[in-house]
């Protein structure tokens, strides 16, 4: 398998809030020779995110910025973008919600991983929510980010069965795993 960090890829940051096993499967994505993307960046506003170590692990540099003052995070944020030439963004697990302003800096730029098969369960909870509604699948999505909450055009889902004694933990590993294969095979097809 040829890998590669490829100075002619697309400069991608990673916004990520927790775990990070987006992001993980993301980098791993974007070494390889034929991957559209190098990851340049990461962001987060949560300093204790365990996704960071990843940052040190495969030497790729990462900022964390206080959300408590939103506008003023996000200005820092562009800077910093601008700062090291990222025109792409993924958001992975990323808990807060950027404004209009920042979106439209990165127009059709910026894409996210959502656990469910959007329209259906924007917002949190959507594990609980599919189980408690006993849908008979539940899966994930790719999209592009508009300043609608979990609304930009959808560009890959994948299905997952809700099996009779489903847990939301069960649901959510499964999904998981699902997010891992679903969110590069997204950036393939757009690029
Ligand atoms: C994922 O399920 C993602 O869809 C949701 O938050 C979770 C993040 O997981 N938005 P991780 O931090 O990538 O492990």
């Amino acid at each position: 398998m040829a890998l590669s960090t490829g100075s002619k890829k697309i400069k991608t940051a990673v916004f990520i809030s927790g775990t990070g096993s987006n992001l993980k499967s993301l980098i791993i994505f974007s070494i390889l020779k034929s991957s559209p993307i190098s990851i340049n960046l990461i962001v987060s506003n949560n300093s204790k995110a365990k996704g960071l170590e990843f940052g040190k692990i495969f030497k790729i540099k990462k900022k964390i910025f206080d959300f408590k003052k939103k506008n003023s995070a996000e200005k820092k944020i562009l800077l910093e973008l601008k700062k090291n030439e990222i025109n792409f963004i993924c958001l992975a697990g990323f808990m807060k919600i950027l404004s209009k302003n920042f979106i439209d800096n990165f127009k059709g730029k910026i894409l996210n991983v959502h656990p469910s098969l959007l329209p259906k369960y924007k917002g949190l909870n959507t594990y609980k929510r599919a189980i408690a509604n006993k849908e008979k699948y539940s899966g994930c999505t790719v999209h592009f980010v508009n300043s609608k909450l979990d609304s930009g055009k959808i560009i890959l889902q994948k299905k997952v069965k809700i099996k009779k004694n489903e847990t939301e933990k069960s649901l959510s590993k499964k999904i998981l795993t699902q997010e891992h294969k679903l969110y590069s095979r997204a950036i393939e097809k757009i690029f």
